[in-house]
């Protein structure tokens, strides 16, 4: 498995990322094209804004299945970089997102990350059991903002 840097001709992945309702569910539903685009340039952006996004290439494949991402973020008085996975359905529950996250750890610390947190849906039972998996650990719960939508959240959190 690699990464690869998130870059111009990852758009075709965002787009079937972000309007596959498999992916999405969790995630306050599928995003428009013009949202997906948006998402798509936020991307691209990431290391102007010192994010890092990924897309994570498996063995004998040659494009990315799916991507992660850290991203610093304001959450109620907290700065934080939080850490988030999207898997084609095709390739998730192999392994892809967690052996990734080890691959990206190495690029977390040369940031200067010494944290990071995690808030997927409480109901989001494929993104709390990796978190629990690859060494985060559950705070507490909180509301937040999903395209507009409140959704209740799981607060995972880890030492990097
Ligand atoms: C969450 C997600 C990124 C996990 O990616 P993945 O590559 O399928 O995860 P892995 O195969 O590395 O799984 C690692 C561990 O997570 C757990 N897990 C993964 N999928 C699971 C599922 N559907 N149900 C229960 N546990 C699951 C398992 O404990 C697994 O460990 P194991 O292989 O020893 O059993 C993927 O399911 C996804 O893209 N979901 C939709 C988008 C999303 O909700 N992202 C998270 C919010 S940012």
């Amino acid at each position: 498995m690699r990464l690869v840097p998130y870059a111009e001709d990852h758009r075709d992945l965002t787009l079937a990322l972000e309007s596959d309702p498999r992916v999405m569910g969790h995630l306050g539903g599928v995003s428009t094209p013009e949202v997906a685009e948006r998402v798509h340039r936020w991307r691209v952006e990431a290391p102007a804004r010192g994010d890092l996004f990924v897309g994570v290439v498996p063995d004998g494949a040659t494009a990315p299945v799916g991507l992660l991402g850290v991203w610093r973020s304001e959450i109620g008085d907290d700065t934080v970089y939080e850490l988030g996975a999207m898997i084609l359905p095709d390739f998730q529950a192999q392994g892809v997102a967690s052996g990734a996250f080890y691959l990206l750890l190495p690029q977390v610390r040369a940031a200067g990350i010494t944290r990071l947190d995690s808030f997927p849906g409480v109901d989001n039972v494929a993104s709390n059991a990796i978190l629990q998996r690859i060494g985060f650990v559950r705070v507490g719960e909180r509301d937040l903002d999903y395209e507009g939508r409140s959704l209740r959240c799981a607060h995972w959190t880890r030492d990097v």
